[in-house]
């Protein structure tokens, strides 16, 4: 990684699965409506493929309580363990978490009314491939729930549209590699065709808005400067960008600067995710 002396991070790099965590109470309020308008059938069992620290998954139990059944498949061991710590104990008996694979599920076919799989399909290579499995293990009739956020860029540096669109294609160039080619937009903006090619019916679309204005809330706060700003457009991003944007990005986004904006009093973010919902052949 490129030493930048532009850029200073307030403190070493966090772990992705706090990252994570920061993510996911930013988006909770607009997440449990979306997982509300779904309507799951209370008693219902489900499954959330990619389950990061475990936050949707308890969500989702949360939806179809009484009685109904999640589990929760990560790929690391350690983020299975983390979603275990963090949410384990919240729905005693209907909330689990094991090791697997969104492309290879060990689950007999027809096992779940419905498949979850948020924010992981783009990173997910065989995108068909994971489709297919998520339509064999779900029962004839049942429901394929997935969501992506920021198919269209979010704006975290409200007044400064064309720096923060430099900023959003360094990460892209940054995630090039791990999205096989294909950049991560263009993934997640080709999910409701990849829907349609892997024979779901009923293909929908519904896109919810986070919009957060000053003074922001902690989780809103936290999850802007430890993970957007510092982590994510921190030094990881400091060899694809221009001396001037290095500089431009210290003075807006380091908490310790006197440009920072999140200390505006008109500061706002807008951030939205889609979930594209469909039914499997019956
Ligand atoms: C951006 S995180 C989203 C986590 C969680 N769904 C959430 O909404 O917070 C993407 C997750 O997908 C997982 N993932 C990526 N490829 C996977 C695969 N083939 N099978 C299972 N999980 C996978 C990663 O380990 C990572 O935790």
């Amino acid at each position: 990684m490129a030493h930048d002396a532009h850029h200073q991070s307030p403190e070493p790099e966090e772990p992705y699965e706090k990252a994570l965590e920061r993510l996911n109470r930013f988006q909770e309020p607009e997440a449990r409506a979306a997982i509300a308008d779904l309507g799951l059938t209370p008693g219902s069992r489900g499954l959330d493929v990619g389950c990061g620290v475990g936050l949707y998954a308890l969500w989702l139990a949360e939806a179809v309580a009484p009685g109904g059944r999640v589990l929760g498949i990560e790929r690391p061991v350690e983020r299975v363990e983390a979603a275990r710590q963090l949410v384990g104990a919240r729905a005693p008996g209907r909330l689990e978490f094991r090791q697997g694979d969104a492309t290879a599920i060990d689950a007999a076919a027809g096992t779940f009314d419905w498949v979850w799989c948020g924010d992981v399909l783009h990173h997910v290579q065989g995108t068909g491939a994971a489709l297919k499995e998520f339509v064999r293990v779900a029962r004839p009739g049942g429901r394929i729930i997935v969501k992506e956020s920021q198919v269209m860029p979010a704006v975290f540096l409200p007044g400064h549209p064309e720096f923060e669109r430099r900023m959003q294609a360094a990460e892209v160039e940054r995630h090039r590699e791990e999205a096989g080619g294909r950049s991560f937009p263009e993934r997640r903006q080709r999910t409701l065709a990849s829907m349609r090619e892997a024979g779901l019916a009923d293909v929908s679309l519904r896109t919810y808005l986070v919009q957060r204005r000053a003074p922001l809330d902690p989780a809103a706060r936290e999850y802007i400067e430890r993970v957007v700003f510092a982590r994510n457009w921190g030094p990881r991003l400091s060899e694809l960008l221009s001396p001037e944007d290095r500089r431009r990005r210290s003075a807006l986004c380091d908490p310790a600067s006197r440009e920072c904006v999140l200390t505006l009093p008109d500061y706002y973010c807008l951030y939205s995710f889609c979930v594209f919902t469909a039914t499997t052949p019956a």
